[in-house]
């Protein structure tokens, strides 16, 4: 069954470790993030930005993912990241989804709040669950271009008491995509940030950040890891070897399979470094 995340995400603060959220395109990149987090025993999240929901369409999504959760048994959530309008929102809420990120941050501070709180309002009428940001994250994802904005410890404060958001994205050095340099995270402002926002925090644009500085991270209060360009990239991978290898193949159970294969090993590999390992029981309980 797909579940609000606040359940998951709150125990895993509590453990001090993170739950892996994992952008998705397709059936196949669906199935293997459900595998790689039953194979780890840890619950997950699948997500879907506005862009994949023109390419797959919010329905079609939402009825695979409902089937992976039962297929594969572990505790999973549904959520639509960074959506700058209201109209996805609900359209999402009504295919299913069980968490949002409502993402208007280009909007003045005031108008911001207000759209915020008019999801909340709306969200939890349904039992879902918000995610917002304060700050904003660099790089590219769909139409998102942009330059990084570092997230203020007494705004993110004030953000979060004003709109009554379930978890907080933060910018503290990461972007969307791929890095040309190693990035550099500012852990003395996600410790700020911690000290005087008491919700969950997330961490977008986690491809390509060295593992240690993920690790610090968490420890220092980040509950929840978005990656996308990491899933991407061996699966085009995975795919570009099989046509070399044979150049005349043309199954997509064979070509899909190896990258779905790709995919799993990524999944499993996230879900360790969060720490998540082990969260649920045979039944798909969180123990
Ligand atoms: P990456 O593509 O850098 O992993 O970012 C994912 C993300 O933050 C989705 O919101």
């Amino acid at each position: 069954m797909l579940v609000n995340p606040m359940g998951f995400i709150q125990e895993a603060r509590q453990r001090g470790v993170a739950i892996a959220s994992f952008n998705v395109h397709n059936l196949e990149t669906i199935q293997a993030v459900a595998e790689g987090a039953a194979a780890e025993h840890s619950p997950v999240i699948i997500q879907t930005t506005p862009g994949t929901l023109k390419h797959a369409g919010a329905r079609y999504v939402a009825a695979i993912v409902r089937e992976a959760a039962e297929e594969y048994g572990v505790p999973m959530a549904l959520h639509l990241d960074h959506c700058p309008d209201y109209d996805t929102i609900l359209r999402c809420m009504a295919a299913g989804y069980t968490s949002v990120m409502i993402d208007t941050a280009h909007l003045p501070y005031e108008e911001n709040v207000e759209m915020v709180r008019r999801v909340v309002a709306e969200a939890h009428s349904r039992g879902v669950a918000v995610e917002g940001e304060l700050g904003r994250i660099g790089g590219v994802e769909d139409d998102l271009v942009g330059e990084a904005a570092f997230t203020v410890p007494e705004e993110a404060q004030d953000f979060a008491q004003q709109t009554g958001i379930d978890m907080l994205a933060i910018a503290i050095g990461t972007a969307h995509g791929e890095y040309k340099g190693e990035p550099n995270l500012d852990f003395e402002r996600l410790s700020a940030i911690r000290a005087v926002v008491d919700l969950p925090l997330i961490l977008h644009g986690a491809s390509g950040v060295p593992d240690w500085q993920i690790r610090e991270s968490v420890k220092r209060g980040i509950c929840k890891i978005n990656i996308a360009t990491e899933l991407k990239i061996p699966m085009a991978q995975a795919i570009r070897d099989t046509f070399a290898a044979n150049p005349g193949e043309n199954d997509p159970r064979r070509y899909m399979g190896n990258a779905k294969k790709a995919v799993t090993e990524v999944v499993r590999q996230k879900i360790r470094l969060c720490g998540a390992s082990g969260m649920t029981d045979e039944g798909g309980n969180v123990q």
